[in-house]
């Protein structure tokens, strides 16, 4: 036997040496849930240690994140009131503008990354606006994409560094780009959800952010799993539009889409790790049928391996202390 790889993996300093994929915390981004509100700090039961905080609890959240070493965050926003355009989205005042503008006082050093989309602030939770009436409604595409364009100015009017839309329309990248551009926002980066799946592992951040469409399902908008080919046409179309950074959305269960992203993306690609994926360890740990701090950290080196740059992920905080500890 010329070969024997086990010579490799004969000690903990040799496997350190040649190991081809190495985590960093700066790579980490951490999802927070803002809601309108004084005063709160709420348990988010279908996601097991995660909460839902009002603005002014908020630095909180950022305080704990910046002491464990995660510096990037990505916010979430549930409005008061819900309507039909989801004009909380834009609103100078909205939920996440608020959290913004706190946040960025307290924690100038954070990347504040926001989310674009109109479900969490829309009466029939849809990420957009709709034509037609009853179950046959569709989600109206190209003024959806003037709202989104409001949207990002008027989050980005309020501190955040990096907007990121993961609404699906056709052009939104385009819209949101040149708004920002025509509002003097240019150094505002542009954090594309560019892949992004019809995924049943978003059940909890729905719960979370009380974002379930009140009929049908985002089909008509969202990626079908079946396809892999089409990635790499959401990308390139994102690229021209003006996007700065890509992501592959779900991670584990798209392992092959990230790979075949990253070959091909001149630009950083990032991971998002949905609530599912959290949810999943944590009720199994919760049962003892697995190892949280295992699994996590194995889920999070596959999808660096795979190819991802940026892993948005709501064990930031825990992996960044793993990481620190020489765990990964
Ligand atoms: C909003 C949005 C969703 C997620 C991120 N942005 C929900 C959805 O598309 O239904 C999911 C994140 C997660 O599951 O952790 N459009």
């Amino acid at each position: 036997m010329l070969m024997r790889p086990r010579r490799l993996r004969r000690t903990a300093a040799i496997r350190a040496m040649v190991r081809e994929t190495r985590l960093g915390a700066s790579m980490l981004v951490y999802p927070i849930f803002v809601r309108e509100g004084r005063g709160i700090v709420e348990d988010i039961a279908a996601m097991p240690g995660q909460k839902r905080y009002s603005p002014d609890t908020f630095p909180r959240a950022l305080e704990s994140a910046a002491n464990a070493g995660v510096d990037n965050v990505l916010l979430f926003g549930l409005p008061e009131r819900k309507d039909e355009r989801g004009s909380g989205a834009y609103a100078e005042n909205g939920v996440v503008q608020q959290a913004l503008r706190e946040g960025k006082k307290r924690f100038p050093q954070m990347l504040f990354i926001a989310d674009v989309c109109l479900c969490e602030y829309t009466s029939h939770g849809h990420c957009g606006l709709l034509k037609g009436t009853g179950a046959s409604a569709v989600v109206d595409n190209d003024p959806t994409i003037e709202l989104l364009a409001q949207t990002a100015v008027s989050l980005a009017q309020a501190g955040a560094d990096v907007v990121a839309p993961s609404d699906m329309m056709d052009g939104r990248v385009g819209a949101i780009r040149g708004a920002l551009d025509a509002s003097g926002l240019t150094d505002t980066a542009v954090l594309s959800y560019a892949v992004k799946y019809a995924s049943a592992f978003y059940g909890p951040f729905r719960e979370a952010a009380g974002s379930a469409p009140s009929f049908g399902d985002r089909r008509g908008y969202q990626m079908d799993p079946r396809n892999g080919r089409e990635a790499i046409r959401e990308m390139e179309l994102d690229l021209e539009e003006g996007a700065d950074m890509v992501m592959v959305k779900p991670g584990l269960p798209y392992l092959d889409i990230l790979r075949m992203v990253k070959e091909r993306s001149p630009v950083p690609v990032g991971s998002y790790c949905v609530s599912g994926e959290y949810s999943m360890i944590k009720a199994a740990a919760a049962n003892g049928w697995l190892d949280e701090e295992r699994a996590v950290c194995e889920a999070a080196t596959c999808l660096v391996r795979a190819g991802a740059d940026i892993l948005i992920t709501y064990h930031a905080p825990e992996l960044a202390g793993w990481i620190r500890e020489g765990k990964l």
